[in-house]
């Protein structure tokens, strides 16, 4: 998939060729940032509000001074997409930094370094059709995973776990208790009931997951913001996980145990065809 040509920065808008980083990049050097990845639908930014917003609050989280506001963040965004003629499903990455500064702990006094780049992405449409397997791993992170941030070897060593047992993804847990996945929030259905983890502070609070939310109580769902279990999750009737470029991804399989018989279930399946109508998406995965 490629990258389109021009990137924003805190200098403007350069080619993709022009961005170069120091050694000394606290985002390089401690992890000291954080991002955001927006979906593109045809051209069009899906939830660009709600990420923008997330990523103000995971700023300040970290005591980081973001260099402009909210407006003219998303203004800047739509003319980035709009220089570079995003005419396709795409997405973008930004993340925001510390800065550049000799290597110290402490915060430096510099200002924040930011880049925005967006490249083709298609829908994974076979794999929404049919549903992928996952495998459970411990959940090893910090307390503050609701900061989107730039550190995130807990997330990639889980994930390698995953690929290399042939799966999409690891459910992570504490203690028994599902928490959510390497790169996305989790979701059970039992008995007619839709389940996922609190928004606290101990899990990311997935864009795609208040969309789902609301989406299932809008369909007359029933909805519990409650904590599960690994037991209550390999036995749910439906299991599916979301994020900004998984959508609403059927999970079929966990640990080599099948969960409804190995297809997506009838909940799951509404829920995808109303998330892509909600997304202004035009060609249906699922005809
Ligand atoms: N990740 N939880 C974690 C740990 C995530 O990394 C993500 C998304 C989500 C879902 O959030 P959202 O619905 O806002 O995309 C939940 C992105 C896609 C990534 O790191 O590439």
């Amino acid at each position: 998939m490629s990258l389109y040509d021009y990137v924003l920065t805190q200098d403007g808008m350069i080619t993709k060729e022009a961005l170069l980083y120091p050694f000394e990049e606290r985002g390089l050097q401690f992890g000291d940032g954080v991002y955001e990845v927006i979906r593109i639908y045809q051209g069009t930014f899906d939830l660009l509000e709600e990420h923008i917003d997330r990523l103000f609050r995971s700023a300040e989280a970290i005591r980081l001074e973001v260099p402009f506001t909210k407006n003219e963040l998303i203004a800047s965004l739509q003319e980035l997409a709009v220089r570079n003629d995003v005419q396709t499903d795409a997405k973008l990455y930004l993340q925001i930094t510390r800065g550049s500064a000799p290597r110290e702990h402490s915060f430096p006094d510099v200002p924040a370094n930011f880049y925005a780049y967006i490249e083709q992405s298609k829908r994974p449409v076979p794999l929404l059709q049919q549903g992928v397997r996952a495998v459970l791993a411990d959940d090893i992170r910090w307390n503050l995973c609701f900061i989107k941030s730039l550190n995130l070897l807990p997330n990639i060593l889980a994930k390698q776990t995953a690929k290399e047992k042939g799966a999409f993804e690891a459910i992570l847990h504490k203690q028994g208790m599902v928490t959510e996945g390497s790169s996305s929030n989790v979701f059970i259905i039992k008995d007619q009931v839709l389940y996922t983890h609190p928004a606290a502070d101990n899990i990311l609070h997935g864009c795609v997951r208040s969309r789902v939310l609301t989406l299932a109580s809008k369909a007359g769902l029933q909805v519990e913001e409650t904590a599960f279990t690994t037991d209550q999750l390999l036995k749910a009737d439906e299991v599916f996980i979301t994020s900004t470029t998984s959508e609403i991804m059927p999970v079929i399989e966990i640990e080599g145990k099948l969960i409804s018989s190995g297809t997506p279930g009838d909940n799951t399946r509404f829920l995808q065809r109303a998330y892509e109508k909600e997304s202004g998406i035009k060609v249906t995965a699922f005809a």
